[in-house]
C-alpha cells in the first residue's frame, strides 16, 4: 500500500485555515493556495533520490549530493489543480507540466475527462498529480487511470491535495494502492451534494472567481 500522509507543518496548517474562510476573496485565495503548494512540494519531494557528485569549491574538491533519478512532471487536474502548479514549480523549476481536464457531473458526482495533454516522455517521469480537493475520489482515480493507460507506473505517481475526505482517500487507495497520497487536511465527511465538510467550498470557483 502506498503512503498516506497529512502534512501537518504549522505553516501549511495556518495557511489552509486562512483560505477555509468564505470571506477570503479570489486574489488572496489564489496566492495562498500557491504558498501552500510550495510548502507541500517540499514535503512531497522529500524522498527524491540523490547521488554523489564532485564539486570544485574555491577552496578544494569535495563530494556532495545532487538530485538523481527520474525527471519530474507536475500533472494538475483541471481546473482547480492549476492553482497548485506555480507553487510546485517554484521549488521544482525544471519540472514539465501535463494537464488532465476533468469535471464532476453535479448530479451523479461522476467525473468526465475532457482534455489530456502530457509530456511525450511522461512514462519515464516522477509524477506529482495535484488537485486541491479529494472528495469522492472519482476525479483523482480517473486521472491516474489516464496516466497508467499511457504507461506510467503507480510507484512513480504521488497525489497531492489540500483537503481530502475520508471517502475519497479510501476510494483512491482501493483503486490505486501503489500511489502515495499527501494532503494538508483530512476532513470529516462528504455532504449530500458531494462537498467536503467542513472543506473550503468549490476550489475551482474560489480560485478563478466563477459562479
Ligand atoms: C473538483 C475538484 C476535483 C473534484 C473532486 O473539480 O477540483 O477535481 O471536484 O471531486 P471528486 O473527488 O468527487 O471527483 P470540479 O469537477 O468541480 O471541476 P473544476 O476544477 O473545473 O471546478
Ligand atoms: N470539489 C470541490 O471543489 N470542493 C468540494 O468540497 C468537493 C469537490
Amino acid at each position: 500500500m502506498g503512503k498516506f500522509a497529512v502534512l501537518d507543518h504549522p505553516l501549511i496548517q495556518h495557511k489552509l485555515t486562512l483560505i477555509r474562510d468564505k470571506k477570503v476573496g479570489t486574489k488572496a485565495f489564489r496566492e495562498t493556495v500557491n504558498e501552500i503548494s510550495a510548502l507541500m512540494a517540499y514535503e512531497v519531494s522529500r524522498d527524491m533520490p540523490l547521488e554523489d557528485v564532485e564539486v570544485e569549491t574555491p577552496i578544494t574538491t569535495t563530494t556532495q549530493k545532487q538530485l538523481s533519478g527520474k525527471k519530474v512532471a507536475i500533472v494538475p487536474i483541471l481546473r482547480a489543480g492549476l492553482g497548485m502548479v506555480d507553487g510546485m514549480t517554484s521549488l521544482i523549476p525544471a519540472a514539465k507540466v501535463g494537464f488532465i481536464g476533468m469535471y464532476r457531473d453535479e448530479e451523479t458526482l461522476k467525473p468526465h475527462e475532457y482534455f489530456v495533454k502530457l509530456p511525450g516522455d511522461i512514462a519515464e517521469r516522477q509524477l506529482f498529480v495535484v488537485d486541491p480537493m479529494l472528495a469522492t475520489g472519482g476525479s483523482a482515480i480517473m486521472a491516474i487511470d489516464a496516466l497508467k493507460k499511457r504507461g506510467c507506473s503507480g510507484e512513480n505517481i504521488k497525489f497531492a491535495c489540500l483537503v481530502a475526505a475520508p471517502e475519497g482517500v479510501k476510494a483512491l487507495q482501493e483503486a490505486h494502492p501503489d500511489v502515495d497520497i499527501f494532503t494538508a487536511a483530512l476532513d470529516d465527511h462528504l455532504n449530500e451534494n458531494g462537498y467536503i465538510v467542513p472543506g473550503l467550498g468549490d476550489a475551482g470557483d474560489r480560485l478563478f472567481g466563477t459562479k
